[in-house]
């Protein structure tokens, strides 16, 4: 018996592929700071817990399956604060922004269809893309230029007669670059020239810093019966194991073709919904809060970076990720020495060898992502420990 095809072009996580070997070292009595995956230390609003303890019902039923009224509404109305004209029933609710992902390549893809993504991009795009029949088509970027892709040139040229979509991800993962308002309206002018699908992944949508304007596909109101938005309760109010995720779109073939596979799957849980639709109520100041948290540990991250001699970075001005061109070879080898080999006062540091994020591993071999997800004195620890390392690293191949 064989399986798919499909399947086996699919990859396993690069992020998760090294928790065996963190786990080994923790049980020597390391310390390891895990700056290796997008799972904020922030406190999730204590709203979200009312909402689920003051849960009225006594059966947790089945919800509708494109999500309860009460949080589409909620929804809606978060967009209409930022000017977005989102009506409920342009609204799905999802388990996670990766369900909405998946629903939406699976309704908008036929097999073999590409899919256009910066280089490198979120890895699951592969596994969703694959999973609806498409193929990943790239965009390539540039340490050197901080990852920026929006150049109508560079995606011209990417686009081939099979291309059916154009997936946009600002702020970005695992780059950090950000995309403008007018950079999206570029991108939607390529995308109506040649006829495609705009899916834009606005996770991380607030996160943007340096007093940048928080930009939306939303916005592009002339395009929006191609625009497609995925989003999360994850990032934006630290909610990852809530599993809440929305899908918005102003044409019809796409919410009925997703209402399919939603009624497919029944519901989404009804109490994580509940806690969900009093997230989005949140005052705008938290939104305020949350950002300049991160903005402060995007710069300690960034200075402490610019300390390590050999190392390309651009200061990323979105998400919480920065991926970052280290003076190796091999970046796995890299990873490998610090959580077996390397300590200083018996702790280490642990972080996503980003070759797992790009079409051609090879182009990330001597590339790390960094999550800036812990508070701003451990990352500055994280950062100083991957220094240390390397020195160690540098010292141990001159030996031998
Ligand atoms: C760019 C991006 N999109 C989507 C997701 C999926 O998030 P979730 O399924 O937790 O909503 C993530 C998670 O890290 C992400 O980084």
């Amino acid at each position: 018996m064989q399986i798919s095809e499909k399947s086996k072009q699919m990859e396993l996580s690069p992020i998760r592929r090294f928790n065996e070997m963190a786990r080994d070292a923790e049980n020597r009595g390391i310390k390891i700071y895990r700056v290796n995956i997008g799972q904020p230390d922030i406190k999730t609003p204590e709203c979200y817990m009312e909402a689920v303890r003051n849960y009225p019902d006594d059966v947790i039923a089945y919800m509708e399956s494109g999500g309860t009224d009460d949080l589409r509404e909620a929804v809606s109305d978060y967009y209409a604060s930022f000017g977005d004209d989102f009506a409920p029933d342009e609204i799905m609710i999802t388990s996670g922004g990766s369900e909405a992902l998946s629903m939406v390549f699976t309704t908008i893809l036929n097999e073999g269809d590409e899919v256009l993504v910066a280089d490198p991009y979120y890895s699951n795009y592969s596994t969703f893309v694959l999973s609806a029949g498409g193929q990943i088509a790239r965009i390539p970027t540039h340490a050197e230029e901080g990852y920026h892709f929006a150049y109508r040139e560079r995606i011209e040229q990417a686009i081939t007669p099979r291309t059916k979509a154009i997936c946009c991800t600002s702020p970005g993962n695992p780059t950090g670059d950000v995309l403008t308002q007018d950079e999206m309206h570029m991108i939607c002018e390529i995308a109506e020239e040649h006829d495609l699908w705009i899916v834009s992944d606005e996770v991380y949508r607030e996160f943007v810093y340096d007093g940048g304007a928080v930009a939306s596909f939303g916005r592009e109101k002339e395009y929006l019966d191609r625009i497609i938005i995925t989003d999360s309760i994850s990032k934006r109010y630290s909610c990852c194991g809530g599993r809440i995720g929305i899908l918005i779109s102003k044409n019809r073939d796409v919410m009925n073709g997703a209402m399919k596979l939603a009624q497919g799957r029944l519901s989404v849980s009804t109490l994580d919904q509940a806690g969900a639709a009093a997230l989005f109520r949140l005052p705008t100041s938290y939104y305020d809060e949350i950002r300049d948290e991160y903005e402060k540990r995007r710069d300690i991250v960034y200075s402490e970076l610019t300390k390590i001699p050999g190392v390309v970075c651009v200061k990323p001005r979105g998400s919480f990720y920065v991926t970052v061109k280290l003076p190796v070879d091999d970046i796995e080898d890299f990873l490998v020495f610090l959580l077996t080999e390397f300590e200083d006062k018996k702790e280490t540091v642990m972080f996503a060898p980003a070759d797992g994020f790009y079409y051609d591993s090879e182009r990330g071999k001597n590339k790390m992502r960094l999550a800036y997800v812990l508070e701003g004195e451990q990352m500055r620890r994280s950062v100083e420990l991957i220094r240390l390392g390397l020195e160690a690293y540098e010292k141990k191949q001159a030996e031998n």
